[in-house]
């Protein structure tokens, strides 16, 4: 079973995935009761179609998250047009330490996704609030990322998607990395592809991708609730994908004290390693960068 906390776009646009691709009972919790049950209604009316028979149930009750095997913290607030994922900070860190308060109380054996903005920094609040070993706690967004970072591959090159693959490591947050030196095309490296300047108008279009989606529409949803659930189901197969997610480091990379988007083996466990890559000397200062932001960010929070 999976839980989603939070009913708002992005969590429901996840539990709804979840039931599509089939991946688990799904349990939607607000503390708008009227809404995380209209939801999961409105859901539960599709499944005929989807020819699913998984259970979605909407409450505010937390204590119905357990047994979970998956928590997924989508709550808080969104990103407006005018802001950054940083100015969600204070008022999100305190949505986010009181729901995982309840995960520790009901669901204290799940693996918990965080989901909430800015990921990075609730990602690092949750870790200290709930003692949760590191493998079993991450954040969602450099996936996310990635996917953003594929599609504009692919346009680019008028090539399918699928066979674009790619990572983005650091912040999920306009200090993101994606690693022009990792992605390819079916293996073919893109700067075999690509020109330079291709490439910069690429990695700038990755970077500004979720700002772009806000601009026009106030929030983003369908990419964020997909990626969630593909990597819900990641989680709950123990399928192994190497995946970016935002994982508290203890050294690796050379960092620690934080959590940041870095490649990891993602499995039944949660993040059951670490990937450390060989990074070019443009792109280590450049993670840098994005650790000496999220550390300034973490140290300005609010106690
Ligand atoms: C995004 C939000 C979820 O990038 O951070 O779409």
């Amino acid at each position: 079973m999976i839980t989603v906390i939070g009913a708002g776009k992005v969590g429901s646009a996840a539990a709804f995935d979840i039931l599509r691709y089939k991946i688990s009972d799904v349990v939607l919790i607000d503390t708008n009761e009227k809404q995380a049950q209209g939801e999961a209604l409105d859901m539960m009316q599709a499944a005929p179609a989807i020819e699913f028979d998984g259970k979605i149930r909407g409450t505010s009750n937390f204590k119905e998250m357990a047994g979970s095997e998956l928590v997924i913290v989508t709550a808080g607030l969104g990103r407006r047009p005018d802001m950054t994922r940083f100015d969600l900070m204070n008022t999100n860190a305190q949505i986010v330490k009181s729901v995982v308060k309840e995960v520790v109380k009901y669901a204290p054996d799940c693996k918990l996704m965080i989901v909430s903005n800015p990921v990075d920094i609730m990602t690092y609040i949750s870790f200290r609030e709930t003692g949760f070993p590191r493998s079993r706690l991450f954040g969602m967004g450099n996936i996310l990322d990635t996917m953003r970072f594929r599609t504009y591959i692919a346009n680019e090159l008028n090539v399918s998607r699928e066979d674009t693959r790619a990572l983005v490591i650091g912040e999920h947050g306009d200090s993101m990395v994606p690693l022009v030196e990792y992605a390819s095309v079916s293996g073919i490296p893109v700067t075999s592809l690509l020109t330079s300047e291709q490439i910069d108008k690429i990695v700038h279009l990755t970077v500004t991708s979720g700002a772009d989606v806000i601009q026009l529409k106030g929030s983003t949803v369908y990419a964020p609730g997909t990626v969630i659930a593909i990597t819900a189901d990641a989680i709950l197969t123990g399928r192994n994908r190497v995946m970016s997610v935002s994982t508290c480091l203890c050294g690796e990379y050379g960092f620690s004290g934080l959590s940041i988007g870095v490649p990891v083996v993602l499995g039944k466990e949660g993040v059951e390693k670490i990937i450390e890559l060989e990074l070019s000397e443009k792109t280590k200062e450049q993670f840098a960068k994005s650790v000496a932001i999220i550390k300034e960010a973490i140290a300005a929070l609010k106690s």
